[in-house]
């Protein structure tokens, strides 16, 4: 992407504290290898818009993004303004789904200097993805009450697992994990208690298996894995996962690495037919909003995500260097979740001068 023009939502909460950071260390990026990025910022997708329109973006919401190489976000979410399936269906699902990002891309790394919540794990002993399938699976639209406010009702809602969707975020995952050196794919599913859909990923797990022979496979049921990853998370490299189970995996991973604030992730449509998406996997935390002292390293990291999908991988790398450094030094400005009292531009602005 040349000049590549970025979307900048940073919806609610601490999306509003982090985004600055954020787009600091881009700018410092951009400067640094001549990038020619330009940005424009979106009031939409946010909960402060649905109170003045009556909903969450303007109908030309598509069109609008679609004139952007890539949209970088911060939280959405204020549940005591508006219900979070209100306001998350309205804005980031539609986004997942009308932009066709499929692959939600999610690493899992324990940065050097940051408190490790397991015993004995040091840099190195924590560093894998969860490939989390972004589109379908248990986030669907399918489904409704039926016999509502009588004592017959009910509410059902589907879970759909289609053929070309489970293939393609499997053949996405086989493709990182044959990159990667030590070519190991992990698949989460439940087959032995939903018995239709979780064996049926299994079964196109063991189909694509076969054209990559190089890797290794090894299958877990969700709650095993789950433990797995706080007693073994030296055992992953590539985990493959449904939207929901790569949802929890997502925030899971990260808070073996001491705090899920680090953590980024790309919602990425691969073929480029659409914008993707790069955002921190926190939400708008409205528990610390309005204190500055949210970590921006998830939205941060993100952005060096974002230059390494725009094909900018030297300067996607210089910033995460940079959050190495910062967060490996001595008398760096730390936020309270790592332990220190720095408040949230203190950090973003030490990264920043670091790349
Ligand atoms: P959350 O991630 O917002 O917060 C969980 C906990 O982690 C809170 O205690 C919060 O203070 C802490 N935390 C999160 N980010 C942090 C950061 N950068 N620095 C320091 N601490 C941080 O999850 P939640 O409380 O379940 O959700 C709050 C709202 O955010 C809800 O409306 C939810 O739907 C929404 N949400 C949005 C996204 C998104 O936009 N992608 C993701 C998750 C949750
Ligand atoms: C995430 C979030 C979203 C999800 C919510 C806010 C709908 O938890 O990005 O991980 O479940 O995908
Ligand atoms: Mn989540």
């Amino acid at each position: 992407f040349k000049n590549p023009k970025i979307a900048v939502i940073a919806g609610d909460g601490i999306g509003k504290e982090v985004m600055p950071e954020g787009l600091r260390a881009l700018e410092a990026a951009n400067k640094k290898f001549n990038i020619g990025m330009q940005f424009d910022h979106f009031d939409f997708a946010s909960c402060d818009y649905y109170l003045k329109h009556g909903k969450m973006m303007p109908d030309d919401w598509f069109d609008t993004l679609m004139k952007y190489d890539a949209i970088f976000f911060g939280a959405v979410g204020m549940p005591d303004i508006l219900p979070d399936h209100v306001s998350l269906w309205g804005s980031l699902i539609q986004f997942r789904r009308g932009f066709d990002q499929y692959v939600n891309l999610r690493p899992v790394r324990l940065l050097p200097g940051v408190p490790c919540p397991l015993a004995n794990r040091k840099p190195g002993d924590i560093d894998f993805f969860v490939v989390r399938e972004n589109t379908e699976g248990e986030y669907s639209s399918v489904g409704g009450k039926m016999f509502p406010d009588t004592d017959r009702e009910f509410v059902i809602q589907e879970s759909i697992f289609t053929r070309q969707g489970v293939d393609r975020i499997l053949k996405y995952a086989y493709d990182l994990a044959q990159s990667r050196p030590k070519k190991h794919l992990t698949s989460a599913t439940k087959s032995n208690g939903i018995a239709i859909t979780m064996p049926y990923w299994d079964q196109r797990v063991e189909n694509m298996a076969k054209q990559f022979a190089d890797v290794r496979t090894d299958k877990y049921h969700i709650d095993i894995l789950a433990a797995h990853f706080v007693m073994n998370p030296d055992r992953f490299d590539v985990v493959v996962a449904s939207n929901l189970f790569g949802d929890i995996l997502s925030d899971l991973g990260p808070a073996c690495t001491g705090t899920i604030a680090v953590a980024p992730s790309g919602s990425i449509n691969p073929e480029g037919k659409f914008p993707s998406l790069f955002e921190p996997v926190h939400g708008s935390a409205p528990d610390i909003y309005g204190k500055m002292i949210a970590n921006p390293i998830g939205q941060i990291w993100s952005g060096s995500m974002m230059l390494d999908h725009l094909g900018y991988p030297e300067a996607g790398l210089a910033i995460f260097t940079a959050i190495e450094k910062v967060l490996s030094s001595a008398n760096s400005p730390l936020t309270p979740d790592l332990g220190g009292k720095a408040k949230t531009d203190d950090l973003g602005k030490a990264i920043a001068a670091a790349i």
